[in-house]
């Protein structure tokens, strides 16, 4: 750790998301970032720009990872690069925040669980932000609490209906193979010659990303998997289709999955074109005794109350039998009126964090205390992986057209 406590910082791919992760890393306190590694050199200048022109910069990952002066790197490649860099950066005595998803396939997953634990405690925290979410937290402990009674069911969307949503991201005018690094940004992925849109849109791209499965679904499952503790599903199927966005993009822009966790059902839905303004995103948990929706800004409980009464469909019988029913039942349930039992309003609960709040500022927050402490935050590996294997099997699903299998305990495809 550099001079006066301060923790120094590189940051590894430094397009939209790493430049958010690191002004947010950066407004704390005595965090300073001292390189940036990109394959555009239009980056590298913006990130000199913004934090000093005395910062180093490269095209090359590992001159980062040599160099004495940096406690920990934000990894904010594109989804191929994230296992790979990762396990080097803590091979290189790193601590790391790796964007989410923590790897692009199901089988890198288990080697970088093992990068962790072979690294002699070095931090790694995997960038899901709702992990730490005030309103996620409180989701939790109102369920622990019983609010919504035994949980049943969850369903979770994440729609959006504009072009950026839609990763139309800008292409810049000067993009030509002498300002960005091609072979570089393939690495392991199929060769083919310079592509500007594959580079700055990989996201459209199976060879580089995840598609809506990766991108997207994962939050759905942080999400989940915070408010409810829950370790993973065992089976998953999901559908969709190319419905709109036919610019080329080898993923759906419109997707459905559902999942069989142990205790309840859990269905994801992401459309593209979705009719919402820009961006809906929210999570429904459906339990005995009410229903809890949350957002990114808010969580609301609603109670329904119990029937005092089962109800019947005696009218369909024999006057005689009907009478003789009503008889009975009126005995057992006085106080049920058909129809006109007047339900009380809806006892609610609503939490909501103030405006200013930023789950993604508290999520680095939380990973530089964690630098600090030595005590890592919960989105470890583990965690990491617990909420990508069963989110990229949502592609793998979409793709073979069939039911995958997964073995929570164990993080294994079974099917
Ligand atoms: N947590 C969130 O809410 C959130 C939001 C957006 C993106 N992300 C994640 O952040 C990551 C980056 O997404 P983005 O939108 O910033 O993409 P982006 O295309 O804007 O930026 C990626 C940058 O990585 C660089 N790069 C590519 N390969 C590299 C390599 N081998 N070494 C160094 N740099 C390399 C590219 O030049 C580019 O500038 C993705 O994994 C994405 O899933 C997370």
């Amino acid at each position: 750790m550099a001079v006066n406590d301060t923790i120094q910082i590189a940051l590894i791919g430094a397009g939209g998301m790493g430049q958010g992760d690191a002004r947010n890393s950066t407004s704390l306190d005595k965090v300073k970032l001292v390189a940036a590694c990109d394959l555009y050199t239009g980056r590298l200048e913006r990130c000199k720009e913004i934090w000093g022109k005395d910062i180093f910069t490269t095209r090359d990952y590992r001159e980062v990872l040599a160099r004495p002066d940096i406690d920990a790197v934000i990894i904010a490649t594109p989804d191929h690069w994230h296992a790979r860099i990762t396990k080097d950066a803590l091979a290189a005595g790193k601590d790391v925040y790796c964007e989410k998803p923590m790897v692009q396939k199901i089988e890198e997953g288990q080697g970088v669980i093992d990068a962790q634990k072979a690294s002699n405690g070095k931090i790694v925290q995997i960038g899901s932000q709702y992990a730490s979410s005030l309103v996620f937290q409180k989701a939790k402990e109102l369920l622990e609490q019983g609010a919504i009674g035994k949980l049943n069911m969850v369903d979770a969307w994440l729609d959006r209906n504009t072009a950026m949503g839609a990763w139309q991201y800008t292409i810049p005018t000067d993009a030509s193979p002498s300002t960005v690094d091609w072979d570089r940004f393939l690495g392991q992925a199929p060769k083919r010659p310079f592509d500007a849109t594959r580079f700055f849109r990989w996201r459209n791209y199976k060879d580089y990303g995840t598609g809506l499965a990766g991108d997207l679904y994962v939050h759905l499952l942080t999400g989940l998997h915070v408010v409810t503790g829950a370790m993973g599903p065992s089976r998953i199927f999901a559908t969709g289709g190319l419905r709109y966005w036919k610019d080329g993009r080898d993923v759906p822009d419109v997707m459905l999955a559902t999942m069989d966790y142990p205790d309840f059902t859990f269905t994801l839905k992401v459309n593209f074109k979705s009719g919402v303004p820009q961006e809906d995103f929210g999570f429904r948990f459906t339990g005995s005794e009410g229903v809890m929706n949350v957002s990114m800004a808010e969580c609301t409980v609603a109670k329904t109350p119990r029937e005092k009464a089962p109800g019947n469909t005696a009218d369909q019988f024999p006057a005689a039998v009907k009478e003789k029913f009503l008889e009975d039942y009126y005995k057992q349930y006085p106080m049920w009126q058909p129809k006109t039992e007047n339900l009380p309003g809806n006892e609610m609960v609503r939490f909501a964090p103030p405006r200013s709040y930023s789950a993604h500022l508290e999520h680095h927050r939380n990973f530089i205390n964690a630098v600090r402490s030595r005590k890592p935050f919960f989105e470890d590996a583990v965690f990491g992986f617990r909420t990508a294997g069963p989110a990229l099997l949502t592609g793998v699903s979409y793709d073979e057209r069939k039911v995958c299998g997964w073995d929570a305990e164990n993080l294994k495809r079974t099917a």
